[in-house]
């Protein structure tokens, strides 16, 4: 299976979609992005990667931001943002590996549940550093490798678990905390802020440790 389209599948798209707006007024983890974004320049230039069906890439618009880009590898989804989002906003197919815009072209990279589908983190985290420029942001939540660590991967190094009351099944490699903090990121980034919690999206609260972790990281 490849890991980027498993949300063009009729049903998990679908069932993601609905899932995910009626999760999405308590979700802390959403709160934690917010509070972040909402205190950059609305002027500023946001890419969200992995954006899904969009409804980050909305609330940014009602915040006031005005230039906004949403890149995604699902056809699906990114029809779905488009539709939500109208003209005024950039959706397009791009990977995390492959992010199709030039380098230092946003103050802000924002990504919600989908940098842990990388299968190449040092590319991914690359490519982020790339488009960033210098003091831009990158405000993420991840599934928490501490929870992933408990789960026990395929031969490829995958873990399936499932979503949403076990409507939503996902897969994705099983990363290590240091897989993201590497060496290659504390050189060019700086860790402002970290947030563990227990998400009810994930159907992983084993005995209230965290299942996702935020973070805000600043572009040296
Ligand atoms: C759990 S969904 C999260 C969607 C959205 N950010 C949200 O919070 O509702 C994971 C998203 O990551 C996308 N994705 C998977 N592999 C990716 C990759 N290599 N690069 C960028 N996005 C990827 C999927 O298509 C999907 O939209």
């Amino acid at each position: 299976m490849r890991l980027e389209n498993q949300y063009d599948s009729g049903m998990t798209a679908k069932e993601y979609s609905a899932h995910s707006i009626e999760n999405a007024a308590g979700d802390i983890g959403r709160q934690f992005l917010y509070r972040h974004i909402s205190a950059y320049p609305k002027e500023g230039r946001l890419i969200a990667i992995g954006c899904g069906t969009g409804l980050d890439l909305a609330a940014y618009k009602k915040m006031g931001f005005t230039h906004l880009v949403g890149i995604d590898p699902s056809e699906k989804f990114i029809a779905e943002t488009q539709t939500l989002l109208g003209n005024d906003s950039e959706i397009r197919r791009g990977t995390f590996e492959e992010i199709p815009y030039d380098d230092d072209s946003f103050d802000l990279v924002t990504t919600r549940f989908a940098l842990h589908y990388s299968k190449d983190i040092p590319k991914a985290i690359k490519e982020i550093g790339r488009v960033l420029k210098k003091d831009g942001a990158l405000v993420a939540v991840i599934s928490h490798p501490l929870a992933d660590s408990l789960e026990t991967p395929d031969r490829e190094g995958n873990i399936t678990i499932t979503l949403f009351k076990g409507n939503v099944p996902i897969t994705f490699p099983q990363h290590t905390l240091s897989d993201y903090f590497s060496e290659e990121f504390l050189k060019d980034f700086d860790i402002r802020s970290l947030f563990e919690y227990c998400g009810t999206e994930q159907d992983r609260g084993v005995n209230g440790l965290p299942n996702a972790l935020g973070f805000v990281a600043i572009k040296r």
